[in-house]
């Protein structure tokens, strides 16, 4: 007796809680998120560079396939030594993007057709060519104290950096500048000084970087780097790791104890949500870009950030069983605070390879599927839609400063150019991107069989599978049903949605390469017949198809979704 008051109170909770969270307008939940990587969308003039335009003229594909947001990576004014992460004027558009007018007719545009546009937000560094690193270099006031500046030590005579720090893209974080005396710390290329968070001036003017931005239309921002705001005040130096086997230059060499995931980071994330919040319109959204670990990325939830899980890619690779898939997902969801949170899935994104070239041609669709399937936000890169794959490239080729600052050897290692080549919208020149036949980066020669535009007319495509995945999202029992991940025999993964008087949803993944027949029906506890809903592209089973779950045979590498 004394139990049945808690759990009408436990069920009132989990029906509030879902409530509150659309009553606050948690537009993201349950959706795909849509990552553009500007440069390589759509070339609207022909100079082989993507831009606003071009995005544009696109939109209408972005509602085809049913995501409700588009994020764009960076759009800025930038001399481009990061391809836009190198910020020189953070409230205007870069003239190879166009104009703040075409920003306007962009977000204008994504609102009659009920899109979102989420900005990229770079805190933790500006390009040098940034007026205000110009100002501290002459030490004028406030700027002097803008960025991170230290004096070298001496060491027999000659001068050093001031700490081991290295920098994501090879070699000490630290560079001389003469003019000033002192050195600056930069944690990516040497064109990118690192942001001091300590200044309460460059704080504000940070806040007012997100202020002008949703006044022009932005629903929220992707946060890049934001792990890295601030370093330990002592500088002291960071704990080697023996034996990584990589160059020396490598930041992997070391344990990013004092210049990652400091407490502070969290303070300055609670007060953008508070900034943000009071500027009225539709919730915001805050994702944040933090490779760590889950307890600290954890810890973004409750910052008013969503942390970008990225399980999918540090953790899991083509060669993981179903086991590991397992502990990952778990994982995550368990770790999650309670209350009314959305878990989220990064698919992939201009940092990684591409999906379907880490995980292999016949498992293109299987990161997809799972990030349909698992409660929370899909998050995809442009092309993984599609099955893009990486484009691989000759030293001459390579443009990224990961790459090139590796060097001929080394560069295909650390180089983010193959996952970056133009979306392929078709087989006409250089796939549909330009009118250009020289591009920023080249295209993909397989884009003659790889374009969005076959797919359109072909009856299975990763498109098609991607557009019902979508559909799915939008079902009760994928919003509040609950979610289980079952190890199988034969290195079969379950995942199943369960709600209440509602047909169960059923994803199951061959982690072999080899046929496997199963007993879906007794591991996972749902009825003896089902219906394909999708199946991944290269598996010969129809949508529609009533299957027997009591022996049902799932072939090598497949991704089968059952109702
Ligand atoms: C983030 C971006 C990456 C960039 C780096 C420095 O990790 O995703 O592309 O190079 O930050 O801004």
């Amino acid at each position: 007796m004394l139990r049945e008051p808690k759990v009408l109170l436990f069920l009132f909770g989990a029906f509030w809680s879902t409530f509150a969270a659309d009553a606050l307008g948690d537009w993201w939940k349950d959706t795909f998120i849509y990552q553009i990587y500007p440069r390589s969308f759509k070339d609207s003039n022909g100079d082989g560079v993507g831009d606003l335009n071009g995005i544009t003229s696109k939109l209408e594909h972005l509602v085809d396939i049913g995501v409700s947001t588009a994020w764009l990576s960076p759009i800025f004014v930038s001399p481009m030594v990061d391809f836009g992460y190198d910020i020189a004027n953070f409230t205007d558009i870069d003239p190879i993007f166009g104009t703040l007018k075409d920003f306007e007719r962009l977000t204008a545009k994504a609102k009659t057709l009920g899109l979102k546009v989420v900005l990229d937000f770079v805190p933790n560094h500006s390009s040098d060519k940034h007026p205000s690193f110009q100002k501290s270099i002459q030490r004028i006031k406030p700027y002097d104290e803008y960025y991170v500046w230290k004096d070298g030590k001496i060491v027999n005579g000659t001068r050093q950096p001031p700490n081991n720090w290295l920098s994501g893209f090879q070699g000490s974080a630290w560079e001389w500048n003469a003019q000033r005396g002192q050195y600056y710390l930069h944690q990516f290329a040497v064109g990118q000084p690192d942001l001091n968070y300590r200044s309460a001036a460059l704080r504000k003017e940070m806040e007012n970087v997100l202020a002008f931005w949703i006044a022009r239309g932005a629903d929220g921002f992707r946060i890049d780097a934001i792990a890295l705001l601030f370093e330990d005040e002592g500088l002291r130096d960071e704990p080697v790791i023996p034996n990584t086997g990589l160059p020396p230059t490598d930041s992997g060499n070391l344990e990013h104890i004092y210049t990652r995931d400091l407490p502070e980071v969290y303070e300055v994330l609670k007060s953008w949500r508070k900034s943000v919040d009071v500027l009225g319109g539709d919730k915001k959204i805050l994702l944040t870009e933090a490779y760590t670990t889950i307890p600290l990325a954890m810890k973004y939830y409750e910052s008013g950030g969503i942390p970008m899980n990225f399980v999918f890619i540090t953790n899991l690779t083509g060669s993981s069983k179903n086991r590991d898939f397992k502990r990952n997902i778990d994982r995550w969801l368990s770790s999650m605070p309670r209350g009314s949170y959305a878990a989220n899935w990064v698919v992939g994104n201009h940092d990684n390879h591409r999906a379907a070239s880490r995980f292999g041609r016949n498992r293109a669709d299987q990161l997809s599927m799972l990030a349909g399937v698992l409660p929370g936000v899909g998050i995809i890169y442009n092309g993984d839609e599609i099955g893009m794959e990486d484009t691989s490239l000759t030293w001459d080729q390579t443009v990224d400063p990961a790459g090139c600052n590796a060097g001929p050897n080394k560069y295909s290692q650390y180089s983010r150019d193959p996952e970056r080549t133009p979306y392929q919208w078709d087989n006409t020149i250089s796939a549909g991107f330009s009118e250009s036949n020289r591009t920023w980066l080249p295209v993909n020669p397989n884009y003659k069989t790889l374009n969005l535009l076959r797919q359109k007319m072909t009856v299975t495509s990763h498109y098609a599978v991607f557009k019902k995945l979508v559909g799915l999202k939008k079902l009760p029992v994928m919003k509040t049903g609950t979610a289980e991940v079952i190890l199988m025999e034969n290195n079969i993964l379950g995942v199943v949605r369960r709600l209440p008087d509602a047909s169960p949803v059923v994803l199951l993944i061959n982690f072999s390469d080899i046929n496997v027949v199963v007993d879906a029906s007794t591991w996972l506890n749902v009825p003896e017949e089902l219906n394909v809903y999708v199946v991944s592209v290269g598996v010969d089973i129809a949508a529609g198809t009533r299957v027997n779950a009591t022996a049902f045979k799932i072939p090598p590498a497949a991704s089968v979704i059952l109702v």
